[in-house]
């Protein structure tokens, strides 16, 4: 005999916090990947048969090829701010629900792109190495010489919360602030935050820290290429907490090879997990593994949001954060 659970099924495709997976538990029948990387694609669309909810991670692609083999999905709910892994328009036309995780890491994320800029300018990452390398023998006037920060003009590439929130980092630092973004913000946000909307032209040519904080649509694949990067100051620094493919990155290594640009501070990589091995011998760059959203709080609180915008589209209710919120409006 059959044992039938009466909550609605649910898989969880990768480790996430227990509290978070708790939660899921208490309110539905849940199968839990319990490993912190990608599920295998074949394991995944076989353990998504019969289940009404998932929640995964941007290493998913929830594509037509998924939809298709998972008849009874009704949610997407990933645990991330950015959804380019999954093929909304596909979910709204089978309707299915699918949700995101803003807000929630909009600090956490800004406060990671500030690091990647302070830590590129001032190499921190170079200066621990000549520390721990042993070549700190006497004090040197001319050693490890970084740019300033303060009073500099910093170039927001995409005005939206976590943009916003870089703004708001560089009045501490006494920065003018100049963004790029297909709408403008409102007058008073504008004012609060001491910025000016220019140009995407403009912006490149007169910041001396470009940082980028746009989704990853077809407009923005490879907005910094070979001749944007040509525009900007030989003195400037790229900061890239956003989506990797937003940089070309073959013409990146080439500009800070020879010296177009300063240097730069990534977070995120066109083929991630994999870099590109001309960044990797750079000393003018400073790497991390997509972790801007990871601190220990944010990390828990993305999973919760994204148990319970799982748990309300199941329960027949509004989610906090939808994506595509027309489908709630068809059910
Ligand atoms: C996540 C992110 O860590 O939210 C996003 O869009 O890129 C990161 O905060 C990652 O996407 C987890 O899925």
């Amino acid at each position: 005999m059959t044992l039938r659970s009466s909550g609605p099924a649910v898989l969880i495709s990768r480790l996430l916090p227990e509290p978070a997976v708790a939660l899921a538990r208490s309110r539905a029948e849940v199968d839990a990947y319990d490993v912190d990387a990608a599920m295998p694609r074949p394991d995944l669309l076989e353990r998504l048969q019969g289940k009404q909810g998932l929640i995964c991670v941007i290493s998913e692609a929830v594509d037509q090829a998924l939809l298709d083999a998972s008849p009874e999905l009704r949610v997407v709910s990933n645990v991330a701010v950015g959804y380019n892994n999954v093929d909304v328009a596909a979910c709204t036309k089978r309707g299915v629900v699918v949700t995101n995780t803003p807000d929630v890491l909009t600090d956490t994320t800004a406060d990671f792109a500030w690091t990647l800029l302070m830590a590129t300018a001032r190499r921190v990452v170079e200066a621990d190495r000549y520390v721990r390398d042993g070549r700190f023998e006497q004090w040197e006037y001319m050693v490890l010489l970084g740019g300033d920060i303060h009073g500099k003009t910093l170039g927001v590439v995409g005005f939206g919360r976590i943009g916003r929130a870089m703004a708001r980092r560089a009045r501490g630092f006494g920065m003018r602030v100049l963004y790029q973004d297909a709408v403008a913000a409102d007058a008073a946000t504008e004012h609060e935050l001491n910025a000016t909307r220019v140009d995407l032209a403009t912006l490149l040519r007169e910041s001396d820290f470009v940082t980028l904080h746009t989704p990853l649509i077809p407009e923005t694949r490879h907005l910094i290429n070979a001749d944007s990067l040509k525009t900007m100051k030989k003195t400037a620094y790229l900061i890239n907490a956003a989506r990797g493919p937003v940089v070309d990155e073959g013409a990146l290594v080439s500009a800070l090879k020879e010296g177009r640009i300063a240097g730069a501070g990534l977070d995120v990589f066109e083929g991630e997990p994999r870099v590109h091995p001309g960044l990797v011998e750079l000393s003018n760059v400073v790497l991390a593994p997509h972790i801007a959203s990871g601190s220990l709080e944010t990390r828990l609180k993305m999973a919760t949001l994204a148990v319970e915008n799982c748990l309300a589209v199941l329960e027949g209710k509004t989610p906090p954060t939808p994506v595509n919120p027309e489908v709630l409006s068809r059910r």
